[in-house]
C-alpha cells in the first residue's frame, strides 16, 4: 500500500522570486497537511549528500552548486497517496514538459531552477525527510 508522507524542499529559486506563499498555498489546497517545515540554507556538501543519488549525472555538480546558493523551505507533507499525489502537483522536471497549472509549470525557471522537489518513492521520502529533521521535529 502506498505511504501518506512524501518530502519537499522549496528551492533557492523559489525562495528568492518570493514565491513561498503561493506554492504553500498550492500544496494546501491540494489537501496536503504540513508535518515539518523548516527554513534553511544547504551547505554545499550537504546539497552534495542530499543529491548523492545524481552523482555520475552530469549535471551533478551545478546542481550541488546551484542548490546551496540561497535558503530553501524544507517540509514533511501527509496525504493518502502522498508520494504520487505530489508529483501529479508538481508536475514534470522540466518545467516546458510540466502539465499546465502544476507548481513547476507555475513558478520555475529551468530544469536545474524547477522550484520544488518532491520524492520520488515511499522509501525515499523516510530517507529524505529524516535527513532534514529529527523524530521531535514532526508533528
Ligand atoms: P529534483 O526533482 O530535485 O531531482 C534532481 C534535480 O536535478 C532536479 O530536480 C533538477 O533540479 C536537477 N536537474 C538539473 N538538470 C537535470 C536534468 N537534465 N535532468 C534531471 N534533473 C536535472
Amino acid at each position: 500500500m502506498s505511504g501518506n508522507i512524501t518530502f519537499t524542499m522549496l528551492k533557492p529559486d523559489a525562495v528568492e522570486n518570493n514565491h513561498i506563499g503561493a506554492i504553500l498555498q498550492k500544496i494546501n489546497e491540494a489537501g496536503f497537511r504540513v508535518r515539518a517545515m523548516k527554513y534553511t540554507r544547504l551547505t554545499p556538501e550537504a546539497a552534495g549528500q542530499f543529491y548523492a543519488v545524481h552523482a555520475a549525472r552530469p549535471f551533478y555538480a551545478d546542481l550541488v552548486k546551484y542548490m546551496s546558493s540561497g535558503p530553501i523551505v524544507a517540509a514533511i507533507l501527509e496525504k493518502d497517496n502522498a508520494v504520487t499525489s505530489f508529483r501529479d502537483l508538481i508536475g514534470a522536471t522540466d518545467p516546458t514538459k510540466a502539465a499546465p497549472g502544476t507548481i513547476r509549470a507555475l513558478f520555475a525557471k529551468s530544469i536545474e531552477a524547477n522550484a520544488v522537489h518532491g520524492s520520488d518513492s515511499d522509501e525515499n521520502a523516510q530517507i529524505e525527510g529524516s535527513f532534514f529533521f529529527s523524530a521531535l521535529e514532526r508533528f
